[in-house]
């Protein structure tokens, strides 16, 4: 407690002249920079939930390394050669090369969509990969690492390699991948030896756990690493092939797409001589999932070994997303397009949802009705919620001005210590990549901000006359809301800096978790996450387990309409926006809650019957809308002046949101 006493220090100081660091005990991580790459995305098919996901989990990374002080550098691209490119081309009668343009357009204006920060977008039919992808098969060919042999093996157009008998042990001449049947192919060919590192590698696996993760793919390698490796087939003939990179040493000949593709994440730096390649190579980071484990985790380490270049820094490897068990892919046909999800649920909601929901290494089930509960839970009661309740207090009790802090009591030290808890842990959770759990984390700290504010009770504390403590509670609070800001910044850029713009901040480029200035302007912040609903099946999408669950779901009987009534009829009903003040539960009953709401020209009590579904914690602070000039009525010994709006769907029940911040007393009409 002793040390973080400190911490809160700095929160009655003039931090101005102390680096915001220093003021807060952010830690540095040895490593000055950072590169992430994701695969590079074959072009016969367009993007979807599992490319996007690989790439939006690299974005965060990438974004929360920039936050700790990182220099980072994030590549992405296209895989535009072999045989699996061509015949696709050939089966819908396109010219490839248009077809391998067009779709890569589609890559590279998606993206930004997703609001993905990538540095570069490589292809690889770009002269500046062509050349490099040259240059290095030379300089293995040079120092007697390809040779020349013939081969006849099962093969895998779709996976673009041979399968040994034992590969398909399980299920022989069929590719364990892809379940279609293997073809037998044989002629001669160019080899890189393989086997030749295969020790060098074992070695270096087993004796770097951190090279290789998460633990089960590293062990994975260990096992394959255990048996002998065959040597690589590096070369394609160019009369059964043109589409490729010719070897430099033999015009006959393509380069195997795998080696032609693997060689990216070093052109792209511009290698040998590069700037790009001397500063982030050292510091690579390689994020796939586990279909490409073996050209990553082997041939690739094997490759730059061969051509005299040091070893990347780390292999990420996560699961697949799934529908009803099946991984997600195009070929499979029960591909989800992303922009569809962003369309129907946000494109913040959809990226933290990914992040936060697959554990990462294991298959995660994609499933919108998770993603609308993770929102409803986690973003718009818990988060949402707390920046609306805060920052109405704010603007009631303290005139819109950032509070300060004065005597700080061990509740307010405690709930900093937990939130300078969380910076702590961030450097560990990016390199076992585990956002997924330093989310988890983060939320129990937001659960945990709720439950201060609702024991220190600041409404009470008003009424009592406790300014000194109402401006206490509301600053340590604010101070959390803000560090959350930054520290769900990378996965929800959007949201949070709207967040911090609600404490005049802009957006973060450290991690500073800094108190705001007393004195500041502080705007109430508006419904920051909507309450979402599963969307309805759309027109020309194709989303079959969101949909498929949709529509299971039966229909709620929709009510008739009411009587028509006249404008003047309407005009009698005065709709008000009010602030809730207070909330408790009505006692030996399960339905009602008892508000205090602020309506403008006076504060009120309503009874509503709301309790199955909102706790008093997510009522208080809320904006919402009430039939003022009803006439008051008595329920359960309780007078209820006034009627708060909300829409019955199905078995739920929404209170209605001003969704812009009104003052209380406006009118609705
Ligand atoms: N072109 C190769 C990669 C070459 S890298 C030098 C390739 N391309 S791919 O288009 O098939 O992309 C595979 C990658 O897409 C996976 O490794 C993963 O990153 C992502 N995903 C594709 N489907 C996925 C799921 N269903 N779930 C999770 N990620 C998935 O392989």
């Amino acid at each position: 407690m002793k040390d973080n006493c400190c911490i809160f220090l700095c929160f009655t100081v003039e931090t101005s002249d102390i680096s915001a660091r220093e003021a807060t005990q952010i830690p540095l991580m040895n490593e000055p920079t950072y590169y992430i790459t994701t695969p590079i995305y074959y072009v016969n098919a367009e993007p979807h939930i599992g490319s996007s996901y690989t790439t939006i989990m690299c974005d965060i990374l990438r974004r929360y390394h920039d936050l700790l002080g990182f220099k980072t550098y994030f590549l992405t691209g296209t895989d535009e050669h072999g045989e699996k490119i061509f015949r696709e081309a050939q089966a819908k009668g396109r010219d490839v090369r248009q077809m391998v343009d067009e779709i890569s357009q589609t890559f590279r204006s998606l993206w930004p969509q997703l609001n993905i920060t990538n540095n570069d977008f490589i292809r690889t039919t770009e002269k500046r990969h062509i050349e490099v992808v040259q240059q290095i098969l030379q300089k293995t060919m040079d120092s007697g690492d390809i040779y020349e042999a013939e081969y006849g093996g099962n093969y895998c157009v779709a996976c673009e390699r041979y399968y040994s008998d034992r590969d398909v042990e399980a299920n022989p001449g069929v590719c364990p991948i892809h379940e279609s049947k293997l073809e037998f192919i044989k002629e001669k060919n160019y080899f890189f030896r393989l086997r030749k590192y295969q020790d060098w590698l074992r070695e270096k696996i087993e004796s770097e756990p951190g090279f290789l993760q998460p633990e089960q793919y590293r062990r994975e390698v260990l096992s394959l690493l255990r048996e002998p490796l065959e040597d690589l087939c590096i070369s394609r003939p160019a009369e059964r092939l043109h589409w490729g990179i010719p070897l430099p040493f033999d015009k006959n000949y393509v380069t195997y797409v795998w080696y032609d593709a693997l060689v990216n994440y070093v052109s792209a730096l511009e290698y040998p001589d590069g700037e790009k390649f001397k500063t982030f190579w050292p510091n690579a980071t390689h994020m796939i999932a586990k279909d490409i484990l073996r050209q990553h985790a082997v041939y690739w380490p094997c490759m730059l070994k061969a051509a005299g270049i040091d070893c990347f820094k780390r292999l990420r490897v996560h699961g697949y997303w799934t529908a009803g068990g099946k991984k997600i892919s195009k070929s499979l046909g029960n591909a989800l397009d992303p922009r569809d999800e962003v369309a129907r649920y946000g494109l913040d909601v959809f990226r933290y949802f990914l992040a936060r929901e697959m554990s990462f290494g294991a298959d995660g089930d994609y499933n919108a009705q998770a993603l609308v509960a993770r929102n409803n839970a986690e973003l718009a009661n818990d988060l949402g919620n707390l920046l609306s309740r805060v920052t109405a207090m704010i603007e009631k009790y303290c005139g819109g001005v950032m509070p300060d802090v004065q005597n700080p009591t061990e509740e307010d030290t405690a709930l900093l210590t937990q939130l300078q808890g969380l910076a702590d842990a961030l450097p560990d959770h990016l390199e076992n990549t585990t956002v997924h759990v330093f989310l988890e984390k983060v939320m129990q700290v937001v659960a945990a901000t709720n439950r201060y504010v609702t024991s220190q009770a600041p409404w009470t504390l008003m009424k009592a006359g406790n300014i000194e403590r109402v401006s206490t509670v509301l600053a340590v609070t604010s101070q959390a809301l803000c560090g959350f800001g930054q520290l769900l910044y990378p996965v929800m850029p959007e949201k949070m800096a709207a967040l911090l713009a609600a404490y005049g901040q802009g957006k973060p480029e450290r991690l500073t978790l800094a108190p705001v200035t007393p004195g500041t302007k502080i705007e109430p912040a508006k419904a920051l996450f909507p309450q979402l609903e599963l969307a309805e099946k759309p027109e020309a999408a194709s989303a079959p387990v969101a949909d498929a669950k949709v529509e299971e779901k039966p229909k709620p009987p929709v009510a008739p309409q009411k009587p028509e009534i006249e404008f003047d009829d309407f005009a009698k009903v005065d709709l008000r926006v009010a602030t809730v003040l207070e909330a408790e539960r009505v006692p030996k009953t399960d339905k009602l809650l008892r508000l205090t709401v602020d309506i403008g020209f006076e504060t009120r009590q309503i009874v509503a019957g709301i309790a199955e579904h909102y706790t008093p914690e997510q009522m208080i602070g809320r904006q919402i809308v009430v039939v003022a000039n009803l006439a008051p009525r008595k329920l359960r010994g309780l007078t209820s002046q006034g009627m708060l709006l909300a829409s019955r769907s199905g078995g739920n029940v929404f209170v209605l949101d001003p969704n812009a911040q009104s003052l209380p007393g406006s009118e609705v009409s």
